[in-house]
């Protein structure tokens, strides 16, 4: 019965004290062991009952043995996941890549920051005086109607941006020339979505007002950017067109870099795809701005991202950009 206290008693917190129980219960010289061997010194009449007691006490120590070595591997297991954390092993989470759209934008930014440009900003949430009016717009013309502009509640004052010109004119009156300015930003229409239209997408405004800026200075100023975009071998042409707010006013086409000229979907077979607006600013934005136009000249452009970002990663599907499918922004793991 001492031994049975001693076996229950019995703990292993290591594999050494472990092996000592087993050496001490189990083996063949353990204490049971020599129990075993002392059973023929037995008086005959009595071995059945030695027998059945000492087997009893050995059924006991190898329950006990298996109980030690479960015990010992759980708080074996429990050891490990307690281990002190290595803080020196970078972090095993998924980081997430540069937008193909944030790219486009910076890359815009850098370009003109190089030859003096600064950044300004202005609301999503417009009046008509900005967006439309002072930006020369007719009061019958047809991009004031409901087709082409959020409106907000009831008040057809306020809307959401339909292009990034308002910010022109929100720099312009609160400001003195010369000016420099870059203004991306979001804009909203009211388009069906599909594939080659969205209700919001991003614009980058830039606009050079000082004494005696010409055509020429346009045309200079945008040909360096497409070159330094696209690539320097990038031709561009101007085609006339017409904005409210400039006059003259030109449509830019760089050559097509996708197919060099050889023709493709994308430049439509004709070698040249269209990347930006741009003019000359009325004199009449000027003065509704305060600045003299008879003092002050300056041109003015405005171009897409999503399209920029469209030709030069050769993107297909504008809703590509805002469905956040890892898959597609997963492409542009190189870019960061
Ligand atoms: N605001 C014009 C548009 O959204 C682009 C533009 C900007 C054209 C500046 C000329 C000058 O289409």
């Amino acid at each position: 019965n001492a031994l049975k206290a001693e076996i229950s008693a019995a703990t292993a917190k290591t594999q050494e004290e472990l092996e000592g129980y087993r050496l001490k219960f189990i083996s063949r010289k353990s204490v049971l062991g020599e129990l075993f061997a002392d059973m023929k010194n037995v008086a005959p009449e009595d071995r059945k009952a030695y027998g059945q007691a000492v087997n009893e006490v050995k059924q006991q120590a190898e329950e006990k043995f298996k109980e030690l070595i479960a015990g010992l591997e759980s708080s074996d297991a429990g050891s490990k996941s307690s281990a002190p954390i290595d803080l020196t092993l970078p972090p095993n989470v998924n980081l997430g890549t540069v937008h193909p759209l944030t790219y486009i934008h910076n890359r815009i930014v850098e370009i003109f920051q190089k030859i003096g440009f600064n950044v300004a900003d202005g609301p999503e949430i417009e009046d008509d005086f900005h967006n439309f009016t002072a930006l020369n717009f007719p009061e019958n013309h047809p991009a004031r109607e409901m087709q082409d502009t959020f409106f907000i509640e009831s008040n057809p004052d306020i809307a959401l941006r339909t292009h990034t010109s308002s910010v022109q004119i929100r720099v312009m009156e609160n400001q003195k020339p010369p000016f420099r300015t870059l203004a991306p930003g979001r804009v909203f229409r009211n388009e069906a979505i599909s594939a080659r239209a969205h209700c919001f997408f991003h614009q980058v405004e830039g606009f050079f007002v000082d004494k005696n800026v010409g055509l020429v200075d346009l045309k200079q100023t945008l040909y360096y950017f497409a070159k330094e975009l696209f690539g320097q071998d990038t031709k561009v042409r101007f085609r006339p067109s017409y904005f409210p707010f400039t006059e003259p006013s030109a449509e830019m086409d760089i050559s097509c870099n996708i197919c060099k000229g050889k023709g493709c979907n994308i430049c439509k077979y004709s070698g040249w795809v269209e990347i930006l607006g741009s003019g000359m600013i009325d004199p009449n934005v000027l003065e509704n701005c305060g600045i003299d136009s008879e003092e002050y000249t300056g041109f003015a452009f405005g171009m897409g991202i999503e399209r920029i970002a469209m030709l030069k990663f050769q993107v297909n599907d504008l809703r590509l950009y805002s469905e956040n499918d890892v898959r597609f922004l997963n492409q542009f793991k190189h870019l960061s």
